[in-house]
This record gives structure tokens, C-alpha cells and sequence, in this order.
């Protein structure tokens, strides 16, 4: 069933990137070292990464210097332009195309692992499940997909949005989601759910307590194989 795109307020194209904003340079350091301890012991040249919703290639160059058939894809052309500057001036080749990761241009079985950094936690929680089974058709069989910092619901500054429709929040009033727009946020029976077709599915949650002991920060890690 398809469900109808629903339209935030702020656009990853002409509110972020066009304006020069979040130009991320560096790859995340959860996602260097899940990659590269993933990928111990293999040749590097052998394995094909995709990246949905790739912003900047700030983790793409990463994997492309060290040696991986790298791929990214983002809605947002000025991201897609710039992180092909960054990988020119590099001197690294990988493939960034622009689109949208609910309808993936690869072929069926096309990668040995997907990563998400971020961005299936910036969709409407509703078109979560399309873009897992687009990851699923063009995972190679035995490839695994990575997620990371995808919210928990436990998020404080979730309750400064409103919510739009099961688990997806817009409008926030002020803190960290102020300025990205609709943001999904999860429970571990959430992620269970939505990685059901997937197997070897593992949780792992992070949490940050400020001193009274209130929490500050709640994300999850998964990995998931196909
Ligand atoms: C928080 S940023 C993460 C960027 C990058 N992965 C990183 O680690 O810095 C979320 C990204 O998801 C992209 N995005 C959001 N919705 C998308 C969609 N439907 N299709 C493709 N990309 C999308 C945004 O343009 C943005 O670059």
C-alpha cells in the first residue's frame, strides 16, 4: 500500500544544505569502526557499500579512500554536489546520486552492506517500512545493513514537537530537532517490528543521563542481515 508523502516543514534541500548548513566533513566514528571491524579480514575491493540518505558523502569518502566500492544516495541535490567536490578534491571515485531513498536505483542484490547515519530517523516513520524492503531487494543475500542514532522515543526533546502521525514529530519549539524538520522516533518493539523481515537482528540502545540523572540523549544502534 502506498501511503502519501507527508511534507515537513523544513526541506533537507532548501532550508539545509542550499543555505551552506550541516555540510558535514568528518565520518562518524561509530560508522568507521562497525564498518571496518565488519569488514576484518576481507578485501575491501570486493565489498560494495550503499549509504540512504548520504548528505555531504562525509561518510562516503571514508569508505572509498579505504578501498570499498562505495554508493550513496540523498534527496538533496546541494548535498549530492558537495560531497562530489569533497571526493574530486579527494581524488576518490564512489557513486552519489541524488533521490529518494524510498525507491532505490540499484539492482536486486546489488551490496554486501547498507548503511543508514541518520536519516531513516529523519523520515515519516510511515514510509520507514518501504525504504527497509528497498534495502532488503538490493542487499546481497547474507549482507547486512547498519543503522545509526536512530531516536528513542524516550528522547526528551522529542515532546518540544508535535506529532504528525505515529511516532513522527514536526514543529518543534526549540532543542536539537528545531532546525531538521519531521523526525521518527523509536521504542525496541518499534525496531523489532520494522527489521521483522531481516534476520540476526541486533538492539543495541545508548543512553545519556545528565547528573540528577534525567536522561538527555536516547539512540539506538541495529544491524540486521538479509
Ligand atoms: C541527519 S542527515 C544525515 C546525513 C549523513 N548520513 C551523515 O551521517 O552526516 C539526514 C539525511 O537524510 C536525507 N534524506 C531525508 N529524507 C530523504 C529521502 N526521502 N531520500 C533521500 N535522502 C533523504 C537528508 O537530505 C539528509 O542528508
Amino acid at each position: 500500500m502506498s501511503v502519501k508523502k507527508r511534507i515537513s516543514t523544513i526541506n533537507w534541500e532548501k532550508d539545509i544544505y542550499a543555505q551552506g548548513l550541516q555540510l558535514n566533513r568528518w565520518p562518524f566514528s561509530d560508522v568507521v569502526s562497525v564498518v571496518m571491524r565488519a569488514a576484518v579480514g576481507k578485501n575491501h575491493k570486493e565489498i560494495s557499500v550503499l549509504e540512504v540518505g548520504c548528505g555531504t558523502g562525509n561518510n562516503i569518502w571514508f569508505l572509498a579512500e579505504e578501498g570499498f566500492n562505495s554508493y550513496g544516495i540523498d534527496i538533496s541535490s546541494s548535498a549530492i554536489a558537495h560531497g562530489k567536490r569533497h571526493l574530486a578534491m579527494r581524488g576518490v571515485q564512489a557513486e552519489l546520486r541524488v533521490g529518494d531513498i524510498s525507491s532505490l536505483p540499484w539492482g536486486d542484490g546489488s551490496f554486501n552492506f547498507v548503511l543508514d547515519r541518520g536519516a531513516l530517523t529523519q523520515i515519516d516513520y510511515a514510509h520507514i517500512e518501504t525504504v527497509l524492503s528497498e534495502v532488503l531487494r538490493v542487499l546481497k543475500p547474507g549482507g547486512k545493513m547498519f543503522c545509526f542514532t536512530l531516536l528513542g522515543m524516550e528522547n526528551p526533546d522529542r515532546l518540544l514537537g508535535s506529532e504528525v502521525s505515529k511516532n513522527t514529530y514536526d514543529r518543534f519549539s526549540g532543542g536539537r530537532f528545531s532546525k531538521v524538520g519531521l523526525t521518527s522516533f523509536f521504542t525496541v518493539q518499534d525496531l523489532h517490528y520494522l527489521f521483522k523481515k531481516f534476520h540476526k537482528v541486533e538492539i543495541h540502545r545508548h543512553v545519556e543521563f545528565n547528573e540528577t540523572g534525567s536522561i538527555l540523549d536516547e539512540t539506538y544502534t541495529v544491524t540486521a542481515e538479509k
